[in-house]
């Protein structure tokens, strides 16, 4: 009987338990196994986030305010311009431009109430402010640059209008950069 019991595992409840979690055990080191991959996959390289996209509700930002999000590192400007903004950028496309620019070739057309802009100074990569300066646009204290409403130079030592990164309107409210 003590034979029998030694070649019969079903017989023993310990080595019964015994073959039941090693069982376990490799069938959870093969999902392990096969899961791991896949997560390694789906972390994105380093060269991959350089070049993420974002995609941002504009439903977020009223009239005249501005919301700074973090794009590839830098500050991105949504600003959801106020009408008086948008004629004052239009009475200055007949201006002396440094970096000359319509005010509408800085926006999506028919959407002139938003204005995206990378935010940071063209002059050493400072974060310009939005209210000072002349212009009523952006101004950037480092070495005192003016921006219009359009984001366009107007004044200082910055060379460029602020960049106007890629971006599309995915609906009314929503926009995906990059
Ligand atoms: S970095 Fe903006 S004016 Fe110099």
């Amino acid at each position: 009987m003590a034979d029998t019991a030694l070649h019969d595992p079903g017989s023993d409840p310990n080595r019964r338990d015994f073959i039941h979690i090693a069982a376990g055990a490799a069938a959870v080191g093969a999902a392990g196994a096969l899961v791991w991959p896949l997560i390694d996959q789906m972390n994105p390289a380093g060269d991959t986030l350089a070049l993420a996209s974002i995609e941002f509700d504009l439903a977020k930002v009223q009239a005249g305010q501005q919301v700074v999000v973090k794009w590839r590192g830098k500050p991105l400007f949504v600003r959801a311009r106020t009408p008086a903004e948008i004629a004052a950028a239009i009475k200055d496309d007949s201006a002396s431009l440094r970096d000359p620019a319509t005010d509408e070739s800085r926006h999506k057309p028919g959407k002139a109430e938003w204005l995206v802009l990378v935010g940071t100074c063209t002059h050493l990569g400072c974060v310009p402010t939005f209210g000072g300066g002349d212009y009523g646009g952006w101004f950037c204290p480092c070495h005192g640059s003016h921006y219009d409403t359009s984001g366009r130079i107007r004044k200082g030592p910055a060379p460029k209008n602020l960049a106007v990164p890629d971006y599309a309107f995915l609906s009314d409210t929503k926009i995906k950069v990059g």
